[in-house]
């Protein structure tokens, strides 16, 4: 888990326009930012700056405080999973073998290695003997699987993912979406998230980074994105405007409230916080429901009521 800062950073490509511009915004350790924008706006060069996989022409990019241009290159990338739409398995390794790579690199043992893939294996939700079968016996969704499996292989406290669901069918990709929800939960890495996919953006982001030509145009909470965007530019991008469809896509976590100090638990109906705005508003529209209980993995976190729903998704009127 480690925070990341981008300070002014820019890029341009051989004197042509900058594909990215004077970015600054913070990465608090352990959340999952969205960098969200249409096609060519600067996501992929901005996140390749990260594992210096792309060098900025200006500002600074630190992790924990530190400059990472002050790091070695291997050891920066140790601490960074990087997942990509290709997937990019290698075709003549078992999975077992794509997903051990980067520990059989650190100098793991056998047999703390087979362990691993055990582990990540039931983590990402594939069977035990997928460690034997090779990528192309293997679906895209399932190929992805491995591919996050082996970018978390090494425990690295970030993670960067550039549109690993884009080529994937919407049902399998929604299901993706849930599993690293709750990946995420458990495992708290500060992950960096590329897609140009709105609703994707909402569903997983604790913040979304809009960008537009290469500038940051809003940084914020997906509720405050929608309740005050900056500009046109961020509602039309985001479809602010249809409050129906938002409710179905925003978790209960990111609108409820600290339990208060005299709560007791069980009383009222409980709601998983990683489910969306609409389940809660079907409770809550229920009669005699004032209120729900919000749990994570069942121990209660937070309460919501009909109040907190509509004041914080919804935009004053104009
Ligand atoms: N290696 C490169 N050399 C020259 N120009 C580049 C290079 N990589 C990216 N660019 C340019 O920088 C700009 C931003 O590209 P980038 O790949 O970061 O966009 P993106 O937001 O990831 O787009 P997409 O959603 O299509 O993946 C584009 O105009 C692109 O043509
Ligand atoms: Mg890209």
């Amino acid at each position: 888990m480690k925070q990341i800062l981008f300070d002014r950073v820019s890029k341009s490509f051989d004197g042509e326009r900058a594909a990215v511009h004077r970015v600054s915004f913070e990465v608090p350790a352990g959340s999952l930012v969205v960098l969200l924008g249409p096609s060519g706006c600067g996501k992929t060069t901005l996140l390749k700056m990260v594992n210096r996989l792309v060098e900025p022409t200006s500002g600074r990019i630190c992790m924990d405080e530190t400059d990472i241009r002050s790091l070695e290159v291997t050891a920066l990338r140790r601490q960074i999973g990087y997942v990509i739409q290709q997937v990019g398995l290698f075709p003549h390794m078992t999975v077992g073998e794509n997903i051990g790579v980067v520990p059989q690199l650190n100098g793991w043992k056998r047999e703390q290695i087979a362990a691993r893939v055990a582990e990540l294996l039931e983590l990402v939700h594939l069977p035990p003997e997928f460690a034997s079968r090779y990528p192309s016996q293997l679906s895209g969704g399932q190929q992805q699987r491995v591919g996050l499996a082996r970018a978390l292989a090494a425990d690295p406290g970030v993670l960067l993912m550039d549109e690993p669901f884009g080529a994937i069918d919407a049902i399998t990709r929604a299901s993706l979406q849930d599993q690293l929800i709750e990946l995420q939960q458990r495992l708290r890495k500060t992950v960096l998230f590329v897609t140009h996919d709105v609703d994707e953006a909402l569903r997983l982001a604790d913040r979304i980074a809009v960008l537009r030509r290469g500038e940051l145009v809003q940084y914020d909470e997906p509720c405050a994105l929608l309740s005050r965007p900056a500009d046109d530019f961020v509602r039309e991008l985001l479809n602010a405007d249809d409050r129906v469809r938002q409710l179905g896509l925003i978790r209960v976590e990111a609108v409820m409230r600290p339990l208060p100090p005299d709560f007791r638990p069980g009383v009222l109906p409980a709601l998983e916080s990683s489910a969306d705005l609409r389940t809660a508003l079907s409770l809550l529209l229920q009669p005699g429901v004032q209120a729900l209980e919000i749990t994570r993995e069942g121990r209660p976190a937070g309460v919501l009521d009909f109040e907190d729903l509509r004041s914080r998704t919804c935009q004053p009127l104009q």
